[in-house]
């Protein structure tokens, strides 16, 4: 089998596949709403469709693309490995791999951590930093911030504070208790029975893109020093470079117990994810040679993810990633700042190259109007009359930053040009200028977009 041969053959055939075989939901959403392109082919930030159109992409896939698609060093890196005939996964064996890539990690990593655990996903991480603070400490409490994410399984979903991605999957885990991001009062109470194994929150939270105020984060971490709970910093998002710093926690020189690091780390390619921990943590969890392998699993370790975590690395730290990241994004920010003049525009906020607008509802009443109309059918659907355009008119791929939220989030690689930036800014001005200029096309398509949705709601029950 050539696998460009059966893509080229089935090419025009992948709604169809989805409908029939896959999630049908997200094909009809990708129609509803103008998406359903046929990408052919990716490079650096952009995407390519059929025919011949070039796509910036801003949502990178859900924030894996740090370096850009087939980045390739990457790709020389994988290759290399493809073809060397290396031993995988012998599972009684310990690779030299994945001891190299932890040794990577644990150099860049914050001031006191000192060892790895590999996973597979995002998702992945957070299980084994909420077993590993359970076992490391005695306790079952895991306190998590409302409005935060942490991944879909189970356990994950216990400390995701979002009822959409709840609702209808049964009871979660026990002992599971939110507190209110950026509330130290509210996190105090709750740490200070002595019962709470760790406190799991994201330096940044993704959805919306809330950034705490200055005081937070370590006040966090010295709350739960002073009740012996543990500090587990979500970085599946925010880590390697995306806030203009290797790890978000370093904006506040915060030094968590535990580090879940994912998405950029696969450099695009390979699933990958990673908790980095103090010694005495993992040293309870594995304190015996019978417990040698209490948790893990099958595929962590694996040669490709280790050897694209350990490329991803590398080209982070040649191309200066970090520091591009932390440039880019501070003039990309200031520019769309200015957007702020607009009525609809509440705030535009971020860190590197994790930027988000928000949007409420204006004063005049000819917009007024509209925006009731439109947000009476779907509250954050004023968010999809600024991301659709974004795609169909100027080609860029970005997304709404959550559930029933106006807040359009922009998480690019960090590779970004200049002229990549010219195209933003000049693509999102002309958007939200278009919906300032009164009822007209650029709200009738909202209105149809409403419509759309409450058909949608009606047919999912
Ligand atoms: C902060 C955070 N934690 C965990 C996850 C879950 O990662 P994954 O989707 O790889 O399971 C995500 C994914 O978006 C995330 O943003």
């Amino acid at each position: 089998m050539k696998i460009r041969e059966l893509l080229e053959q089935r090419r025009s055939e992948n709604f169809a596949l989805h409908e029939q075989y896959l999630n049908a939901q997200m094909v009809k959403v990708l129609k509803t709403i103008g998406f359903d392109r046929q990408y052919v082919r990716a490079e650096g930030p952009y995407l390519f469709d059929d025919q011949g159109e070039r796509y910036l992409d801003l949502l990178s896939g859900f924030g894996v693309f740090a370096l850009g698609r087939n980045h390739p060093k990457v790709v020389e890196v994988l290759q290399e490995v493809l073809s060397a005939e290396l031993p995988n996964l012998v599972q009684m064996d310990v690779s030299l791999l994945s001891g190299l890539l932890a040794e990577r990690l644990l150099a860049i990593a914050p001031p006191g951590l000192e060892r790895v655990f590999f996973a597979n996903s995002g998702t992945e991480t957070v299980e084994a930093a909420i077993k590993f603070s359970r076992y490391a400490t005695g306790r079952s409490k895991i306190i998590y911030c409302q409005g935060g994410y942490h991944g879909l399984t189970m356990g994950s979903l216990s400390a995701t504070d979002d009822q959409y991605y709840r609702a209808g999957f049964g009871t979660l885990l026990p002992d599971f208790v939110a507190v209110p991001f950026g509330d130290l009062a509210a996190l105090e109470q709750a740490l200070s029975g002595r019962d709470v194994a760790a406190f799991i929150t994201e330096p940044i939270q993704g959805h919306g893109v809330q950034i705490p105020a200055t005081d937070y984060l370590p006040g966090a971490a010295e709350l739960c020093r002073r009740y012996g709970s543990l500090f587990v910093a979500d970085e599946v998002q925010t880590g390697l470079g995306r806030t203009g710093k290797w790890w978000a926690v370093e904006h506040w020189g915060v030094e968590p117990d535990l580090l879940c690091v994912a998405k950029a780390l696969s450099g695009g390619f390979v699933p990958v994810g990673a908790v980095l921990c103090r010694q005495w943590i993992f040293d309870k969890v594995f304190n015996r040679m019978d417990r040698a392998v209490v948790h893990g699993s099958t595929f962590g370790k694996n040669n490709l993810a280790m050897a694209a975590g350990l490329a991803t690395l590398e080209v982070i730290e040649s191309e200066n990633l970090v520091e591009r990241s932390a440039q880019m994004g501070r003039h990309l920010l200031a520019e769309l700042q200015q957007l702020e003049q607009y009525e609809c525009v509440k705030e535009v906020r971020g860190r590197g190259m994790m930027i988000a607008l928000e949007f409420a509802e204006p004063q005049s009443w000819s917009l007024k109007l509209s925006w009731k109309l439109v947000e009476a059918a779907n509250k954050g659907l004023f968010s999809q009359m600024v991301v659709v355009p974004l795609l169909t008119k100027h080609h860029l791929l970005s997304q709404v930053a959550g559930q029933s939220m106006n807040v359009v989030k922009f998480i690019p690689p960090l590779t970004l040009t200049d002229d990549d930036c010219r195209w933003i800014l000049e693509a999102v001005s002309d958007v939200v200028a278009d919906l300032h200029r009164g009822p007209g096309a650029a709200w009738e398509f909202g209105k149809t977009l409403a419509a759309q949705a409450v058909r949608m709601k009606v047919g999912d029950r």
